[in-house]
């Protein structure tokens, strides 16, 4: 039986972790010091959900402004969504909701699924963000929101997973 395929975009301000995210997801693995990512890398995974076989196409944007159209443009078709903000940046914080106006406006389908991840959550002792705020921003975008650490192996697993449900409604 063929996998049923999905495509998933993380996007986010430059250095909040979304490559590490998927380093840790795709590989086990976590760089101290990972270089930017330059126009977009793409991974995959397979995943099995009950008797589901769900292929994983997933699209790691740049951060870094001049890429923007890019990242824009990557986001287009995707079914999910993953919203990236560095919990020790406030400044990341609002330019993730940045990141979803752009997106919302022009790229996105009404049944896009997104999703927030809260990330470096290793370095709670410097949270810049509120989660109250984080929490009512997902609640009104009807995402669901996750605390991660690329670096702790924290919350990845568990958050993409429950992506992968809401998206085969199970
Ligand atoms: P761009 O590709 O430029 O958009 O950046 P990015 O969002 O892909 O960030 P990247 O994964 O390259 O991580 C940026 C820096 O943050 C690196 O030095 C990582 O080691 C660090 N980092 C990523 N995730 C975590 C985490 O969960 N905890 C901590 N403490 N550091 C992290
Ligand atoms: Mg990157």
């Amino acid at each position: 039986m063929e996998p049923d395929q999905v495509k998933m975009v993380l996007v986010g301000e430059a250095k909040v972790g979304k490559s590490s995210i998927l380093a840790r997801y795709i590989s086990n693995t976590f760089q101290e010091f990972g270089t930017p990512t330059l126009g977009c890398a793409y991974h995959t995974r397979q995943l099995n959900i009950n008797d589901k076989i769900l292929k994983l196409n997933i699209w790691d944007t740049a951060g870094q402004e001049r890429y923007q159209s890019l990242s824009k443009s990557y986001s287009r078709d995707s079914k999910i969504i993953i919203l990236v903000y560095d919990i020790t940046s406030y400044e990341s914080f609002k330019s993730m909701k940045r990141w979803y106006e752009i997106l919302q406006r022009d790229t996105v389908s009404p049944t896009t699924i997104f999703g927030v991840f809260g990330n470096k959550a290793d370095l709670i002792h410097n949270e810049e963000v509120p989660i109250t705020e984080v929490q009512k921003f997902a609640n009104s975008i009807n995402a669901s929101f996750r605390k991660t650490s690329a670096k702790e192996n924290a919350g990845i697993e568990e958050g993409l997973l429950e992506l992968c449900k809401r998206y085969l409604k199970i």
